[in-house]
């Protein structure tokens, strides 16, 4: 695997590698990766001939009192995990090459329909650093296909509409959920899980998946199931941030003929901010 951490060399590399007629997959990531991260690469190296992954903590979508510094850095694991699957290229900038004049003075991409309602009304400012970096990072790399975890719906959402209103060359592929046995979605955050929390802590999915059961069963008044849902996760110990049932495509409050229905939900357990959905 060719690690890099410049711009210039690793457009270099991948302008050789289109040269010779080879496919560019992407999976953008801000490292400690688990097996869901694995899951994405491997999803790539089944669609294109060769996959880049990028490892950037991007602070520029960390709110002041989020936990940019303390998120886990595990560089060295990381770049074992990528070479044992086979993957080709590890793109790991520094801040200064990604943000070279400061993050103050840094061009924005604004993606307004999405990105101040569900996560971005409790983290504001996330998604305009989500789609900031990730318009950079399409820039760099220029894919041909970039692959994003379900698991991050409204991100998953929000991408796909910038690359459609910006006619950005890369088609978006969406990869599953990967979830620990009790139903837990595996996430960087969950090692900031106590461990009296743990045994709890797939309530959040368990509540989503309630709701779902109870719409596909006929119920119809969604304000009363995200009230109960929160309810559970109260219950169980934890903070509710929200639980919304919302038309899959546009993340609006449901209708009720809606067809395509996502129940979204993220809560706080005592040291993270946890998040997760379900599709009926
Ligand atoms: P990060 O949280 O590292 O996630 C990288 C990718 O892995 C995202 O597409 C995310 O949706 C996916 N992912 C994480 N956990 C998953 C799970 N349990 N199942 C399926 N996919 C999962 O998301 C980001 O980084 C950043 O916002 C980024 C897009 C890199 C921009 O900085």
């Amino acid at each position: 695997m060719e690690i890099f951490h410049h711009i210039d060399s690793v457009r270099k590399a991948l302008d050789a590698a289109r040269e010779q007629g080879k496919t560019v997959g992407f999976v953008p990531t801000m490292g400690n990766l688990h097996d869901a991260h694995l899951a994405l690469v491997k999803q790539a190296q089944g669609l294109c001939d060769v996959v880049v992954v990028s490892i950037f903590v991007n602070r520029l979508q960390f709110g002041l009192n989020e936990d940019w510094d303390k998120y886990p850095r595990t560089l060295e694991r990381d770049s074992h995990k990528l070479r044992d699957i086979g993957c080709r290229y590890l793109f790991c900038p520094e801040e200064n090459e990604i943000y070279p004049n400061g993050m103050d003075e840094q061009t924005r991409v604004i993606v307004p329909s999405m990105a101040g309602v569900l996560c971005g009304a409790s983290r504001p400012g996330h998604f305009e650093g989500v789609t900031t970096v990730v318009s950079k990072l399409f820039n760099i790399v220029q894919p041909d296909i970039a692959i994003f975890g379900v698991k991050d719906y409204q991100q998953l959402a929000i991408i796909r509409r910038m690359v459609e209103d910006l006619c950005i060359p890369v088609r978006v592929v969406a990869g599953e959920i990967v979830r620990e046995a009790d139903g837990l979605a595996m996430s960087s955050r969950n090692s900031f899980i106590t461990d009296q929390e743990r045994p709890r802590a797939s309530q959040l999915n368990r509540s989503l998946n309630w709701a779902k059961q109870q719409i596909l069963e006929g119920e119809r008044d969604f304000l009363r199931l995200e009230d109960e849902a929160r309810e559970q996760i109260r219950a169980a110990g934890f903070k509710p941030d929200y639980v919304s049932i919302c038309n899959s495509k546009t993340l609006e409050p449901a209708a009720n003929d809606d067809l395509e229905i996502t129940v979204l939900g993220a809560m706080f357990t005592q040291g993270a901010r946890l998040i997760d959905n379900v599709s009926l």
